[in-house]
This record gives C-alpha cells, sequence and structure tokens, in this order.
C-alpha cells in the first residue's frame, strides 16, 4: 500500500492508500464520521462508516480533537459534491500526535488573535491559499527571468547607504560607523548589471516606516532587476510582460486557491492584456483636478489618488516621471525639463495603487555625486557606487516589485499582512 499527499488522490481513485493528515473539522452521527482532513498539499473529506471498523475504533474517532495527527488508510473515491472532487473512504487510522484545546476553533476570531497565533493559523485554509499563491508567484518569478537572460545576483542585506533616503532607516552600531539593513537592493543591482547584464535581487527589504497603513510592512520582499544598455521605454515592457506573466502564472495553477479566496478569474484575466495605459504625472495631476481632487502639482500621490488613478482605466497604469524633488537620487535627468525625471510608478487598480516603482538610472558621475551632497550624506559612502560611472558608464534602467503589494491586489486581500508568513509591523515582532 503506498502512503501518498493529498493533492495527489485523484491519481489513486479505487486504490486503497495511507494518508499523514492533520484533522481540521469533524462531524459524526451514530453510524459515520466525516472528518476534514488536511497535510498541507490540500483539505479533503476522510469518510468513517461504523461498519467498516471495529467499535473501538468508530469510538476513538468520535474522540479526535481538532489539529490531532494522524496515519488514514482507506480508498479514495471521486465525491462531485465536495470542492476538492475526492474523498477518503477511511477503513483504519493511527493516532499519532494528540491535540488538546487548539486555539484556532472555527468560530469567528479578531485579527489580532490570529495575528498573535499566526504559527498556528498558517494551517487554516485561507493562509494556506495565500501561501501557495505567494510560492507560484515566487516560482514564476524566478522563471520570468531566467527565460529572459537575468542572472539572480544576491544584495546584501546589511549596508552602509541609505538609497531610498534616510527617513526609514533600521540602524545598527556592529560596524563601528553608520550601518542600516537593506531598504533596497538596487545600487548592488547597478553594479550586477555592469558585471553581468541582466541582473534581479529577491529578498528581504526593512523600512522603518512610523505609520500603520494597509499598504506597509516594516520587513517586505522585493524583487529588483537591473538591465544595462536599456532605456526606461523598454523596461516598461518587461514590466508589463513580467506582471502578465505572474498574473497568468496564478490563473493557470492556483485555480483551486482563488476560489477559496473568492477571486474572480474573469477579472484577473483582463490584467494580461498588454499593453497597460501610460500617462504622465503632469497629466494625473490635471485629471485629478478635472475630478475634484485639491493636488498641486509638486505633491506624492496618496492612497485616493492612487485608487482614482488605477480604476480610471480599469487596468493597471503606468504614471511617467514625477517631480524630481519627491523621488530618489538617482534617476535620470529628463532631457528637456530640469523638474521631473524620468521614472514610472505601476499602479494597480480595485483600489491597490503602487506595486512597482522603478526608473532608468543617471549615468553622469558629477550629477550623481552632487546629488548626494545635496541629499546631506557622505559621498565618501557612495565611492563605490560612483565608480560605475568612472569605468564605462552605460545606459540602464530597473525597478522593484514589492511581492506582498503584488499579492495582497491579485488576492483581494485589504491589507498586506496575510500575504507574508511572520509580518513584521509597527507593533508586531511576535511570532
Ligand atoms: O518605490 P520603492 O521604494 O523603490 C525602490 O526601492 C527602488 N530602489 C526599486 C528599484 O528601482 N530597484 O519600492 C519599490 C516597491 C514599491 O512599489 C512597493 O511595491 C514595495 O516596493 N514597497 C513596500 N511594500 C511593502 N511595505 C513597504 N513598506 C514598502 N515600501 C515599498
Ligand atoms: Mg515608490
Amino acid at each position: 500500500m503506498e502512503t501518498i499527499s493529498i493533492i495527489h488522490a485523484p491519481e489513486h481513485v479505487d486504490e486503497r492508500v495511507r494518508i499523514g493528515v492533520w484533522l481540521s473539522n469533524k462531524r459524526s452521527s451514530g453510524k459515520i464520521a466525516f472528518l476534514q482532513l488536511r497535510d498541507g498539499t490540500a483539505f479533503f473529506q476522510g469518510v468513517l462508516r461504523k461498519t467498516d471498523v471495529t467499535e473501538e475504533k468508530f469510538a476513538e474517532a468520535k474522540e479526535l480533537r481538532q489539529e490531532s495527527s494522524l496515519y488514514v488508510t482507506g480508498t479514495i473515491h471521486e465525491d462531485a459534491r465536495s470542492k476538492f472532487g475526492y474523498e477518503i473512504e477511511i477503513d483504519d487510522f493511527e493516532l499519532v500526535g494528540e491535540s488538546e484545546d487548539y486555539p484556532i476553533t472555527p468560530k469567528e476570531h479578531g485579527i489580532d488573535f490570529l495575528l498573535d497565533h499566526r504559527h498556528l493559523w498558517l494551517r487554516s485554509s485561507r493562509p494556506h491559499a495565500l501561501m501557495r499563491i505567494r510560492n507560484e508567484v515566487i516560482r514564476a518569478t524566478y522563471q520570468f527571468f531566467n527565460d529572459n537572460d537575468f542572472i539572480k545576483l544576491d544584495a546584501p542585506l546589511l549596508t552602509g547607504s541609505a538609497a531610498e533616503g534616510t527617513t526609514e532607516l533600521f540602524e545598527t552600531d556592529y560596524f563601528g560607523h553608520d550601518a542600516y539593513l537593506s531598504q533596497t537592493g538596487q545600487l548592488y543591482e547597478e553594479a550586477g548589471a555592469m558585471a553581468f547584464g541582466r541582473v534581479f535581487s529577491f529578498g528581504p527589504s526593512f523600512r522603518a516606516e512610523k505609520s500603520k497603513t494597509r499598504r506597509h510592512l516594516t520587513e517586505f520582499w522585493m524583487i529588483e532587476p537591473e538591465m544595462a544598455w536599456m532605456h526606461q521605454e523598454e523596461s516598461l515592457e518587461l514590466q508589463e510582460q513580467y506582471i502578465a506573466f505572474l498574473v497568468q502564472s496564478v490563473i493557470d495553477n492556483c485555480a483551486r486557491e482563488l476560489e477559496t479566496l473568492g477571486r474572480d478569474v474573469e477579472t484577473l484575466k483582463k490584467y494580461t492584456k498588454l499593453p497597460y495605459p501610460r500617462i504622465s504625472y503632469d497629466d494625473a495631476i490635471t485629471l485629478l483636478k478635472e475630478n475634484d481632487f485639491d493636488v498641486d502639482w509638486g505633491v506624492d500621490f496618496g492612497s485616493p489618488e492612487e485608487t482614482f488613478l488605477a480604476n480610471h482605466f480599469d487596468q493597471p497604469v503606468f504614471v511617467l516621471n514625477y517631480p524630481k524633488a519627491i523621488k530618489a537620487f538617482y534617476m535620470k535627468r529628463h532631457p528637456t525639463r530640469d523638474d521631473v525625471v524620468i521614472c514610472a510608478d505601476l499602479l494597480a487598480p480595485e483600489g491597490y495603487g503602487e506595486i512597482i516603482g522603478g526608473s532608468e538610472r543617471d549615468t553622469d558621475y558629477d550629477y550623481l555625486y552632487k546629488q548626494i551632497v545635496e541629499s546631506g550624506q557622505d559621498p565618501k559612502e557612495y565611492d563605490w557606487y560612483f565608480d560605475l560611472r568612472k569605468y564605462g558608464s552605460v545606459p540602464h534602467s530597473g525597478f522593484g516589485l514589492g511581492l506582498e503589494r503584488f499579492l495582497t491586489w491579485i488576492t483581494l486581500q485589504d491589507h498586506l499582512r496575510e500575504t507574508i508568513p511572520f509580518p513584521r509591523m509597527l507593533n508586531r515582532i511576535y511570532p
């Protein structure tokens, strides 16, 4: 007899198999017990009839508690009424680990309680679906970039510079001078692009955000591609192809998870149609004003403005060329204007806002040196970065996708916190 995973049950119809499972719920009457089982790969039902087992076994089954672990043995059948489509008719089981007073019961719990029990909550069906979609997006990311001649080049997480501004830094005093947890791998990816042409990093980023919003985590995961010999236009094309590829991969490989989360697949399909609309920052300001927003040229968009813009197009939309004053020091100067830079944010529809920030990078040593001095930072700390402009500087562009921002949108969550296994936020470092 084979030991299998639930996910492989369809390949074993009418066979007798053994599965290691946890009991997520149960219902029983005098003659039959319905055990809701999970093994990490999927959820399905076990049916135990009094007539199929000894009296003691049936009594033992009725006493089983939520989240006990067991080996169940039985025959796989199709079950058209269930979501999974298959069930196991159990003829024997063996208790492996008891579980007493499991805190997360089938009743409703508040979000703080669930987050305090995140280490257990991950076993429930919604977190399970979210983490499997997260895994699919990670898998598809590696596929997309490898298929497009990128290599993954890991950026350090301890850094000596503040590439995205100095307000959100996590400091450490280990090195005897200023050092921080990384806000972005970008500057290192720029070095990588000059060595390997096309690179991407994919790792945690840290922002000591002091605000509590549904779009900010203190620790989040970012995918940061960087491409040598590439201008912004071509980078935007790559960005939209990447997003469409991720959406299609989730549609193709996570149908069950999307259903669990109640995400409508037809809506998602819209987002695989390219190109995405583009609007300049200038035109976005005009459009917002026409729609009664109180915004002046020069401000950064908040969540109401971003929501309006993406909903207006009913598609992800690139907002191009923001004011220089509100963007990072490395962004490329505009050829004819000195008030904007060559950059774009990609805003997701349905109220989700910015998911990508990217730009072409300035290539000029003197300009970047001046930018660092004007930002009040010590240019000595950027010596290595300036070297990239001294030795064969070339046009290059890149961008950063926030994994949790993307997932929150794709899975229609109202907060980022459920799209990462163990969220870190203002006031949350446990568990
Ligand atoms: O716009 P950001 O700050 O851009 C950068 O860090 C660039 N260095 C990227 C690059 O060009 N290589 O961040 C990029 C993305 C945002 O669009 C957002 O999706 C995500 O990272 N992000 C956050 N996600 C969760 N919590 C936070 N606190 C985030 N801050 C940024
Ligand atoms: Mg940004």
